[in-house]
């Protein structure tokens, strides 16, 4: 072999390592669809310093995609505004066009998964009546942030940046509706917002996290053992209007004026908020066995953030034909007995229902 051949055959065998050396080609990225519906996440405020006294709701869905250039290296994110509202203006109505729109978008073969930007105060809200009722495995992630967009170290890019990687993510399927804020990922129903200001305000105090989210990827700790999503029996396609269910707060001297004003307003259900364990005081007690006499559903929920409300305890739940919340917050029994409502006004199947989800 002569000297030209010889160095040709390294020159082969040098690209042939250096080819072999490249990383593999990036497969093909997961498509995620981001449907923004306003909150503080897009909001922005008149100085960098406006933590406070910031307007909610004012950037589009497509100045969140542009903010946060990175999310094109964990998905194909496209974008869809549904809303924009402060979500203290989210309502029932809201909630049944926001899920049939993500049903919608899961049900097609080249949507992988969805993001929902919600702002934070009502997010655990529309979070667990979409785990309750969308049918799907596709990973449903909700995210929102505590700063407007135009603070320093504003928290929605970062926030958005780990809810499209989770959303993008294999392993996010099947773990039913999840809220992803602070790299911490907490599932729809046991979350809550915990503090009116701290990044970190979404917490699970009792039941704890189900993961994180460490360099863009989902490290998952835990699974809930209540029943969500495709295992649920709620159907919401012939739902015009989720049945009215009114929050009564018992605090000392409370009396029954909210009682009557629900059942004058011609609620179906009532969520009491009782104090301890649940308690009923003399007042309420007697309001309630009257709504409860007129065929509304009474559900015996605390105002303590912690704890399930014992059957029977406080209360003689058999005899009055009540139901308890189990551990769920007043404003999250509020959402399953809505749901429950359109299902059955039988108070045992309701009982079964809050016991299964
Ligand atoms: C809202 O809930 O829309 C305002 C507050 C927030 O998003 O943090």
């Amino acid at each position: 072999m002569n000297a030209r051949l010889i160095r040709f055959a390294a020159w082969i065998l040098a690209m042939a390592s250096s080819v072999a050396a490249q990383p593999a080609p990036e497969p093909r990225l997961p498509n995620v669809t981001l449907l923004a519906t306003g909150g503080t996440i897009a909001g922005t405020g008149t100085t960098s310093t406006t933590t406070v006294g910031y307007k909610a709701a004012t950037l589009g869905v497509d100045a969140l995609v542009a903010a946060v250039p990175e999310l094109a290296k964990v998905a194909r994110v496209t974008g869809e505004q549904v809303f924009q509202i402060a979500s203290e203006n989210m309502t029932p109505a809201h909630w049944l066009q926001l899920a049939r729109r993500v049903s919608e978008l899961l049900a097609r073969d080249d949507v992988n998964g969805v993001v929902i930007t919600h702002g934070t105060d009502t997010l655990e809200e529309t979070a667990y009546f979409l785990d309750l009722v969308v049918k799907s495995p596709k990973p449903v992630v909700l995210v929102g942030a505590m700063r407007p967009s135009t603070s320093i170290s504003a928290d929605g890019p970062m926030n958005l940046y780990n809810a499209v990687a989770l959303a993008a993510s294999s392993d996010a399927a099947g773990r039913g509706v999840m809220v992803c804020l602070n790299d911490q990922i907490n599932a729809a129903r046991d979350v809550t917002k915990t503090d009116t200001a701290t990044l970190d305000t979404f917490r699970a105090p009792e039941l704890g996290l189900l993961g994180v989210m460490e360099a863009g990827h989902p490290i998952f700790y835990r699974a809930s053992t209540r029943a969500h999503t495709s295992a649920t029996e709620f159907d919401i396609g012939a739902v015009k209007e989720l049945p009215k269910v009114g929050i009564v707060l018992a605090y000392a001297g409370s009396g029954r004026l909210a009682i009557d004003a629900m059942i004058a307003a011609g609620v179906k259900g009532i969520v009491h908020a009782g104090t301890g364990n649940g308690s009923l005081a003399i007042d309420a007690k007697a309001a309630l066995v009257e709504a409860r006499s007129k065929g509304i559903v009474v559900v015996r929920a605390s105002r303590v953030p912690g704890g399930a409300v014992a059957r029977n305890g406080e209360a003689d739940d058999d005899a009055l034909d009540f139901v308890v919340a189990d551990n769920l917050s007043p404003q999250k029994a509020r959402v399953l007995l809505s749901l429950a409502l359109t299902r059955t006004v039988d108070t045992r199947e309701i009982q079964r229902m809050f016991w299964r989800y």
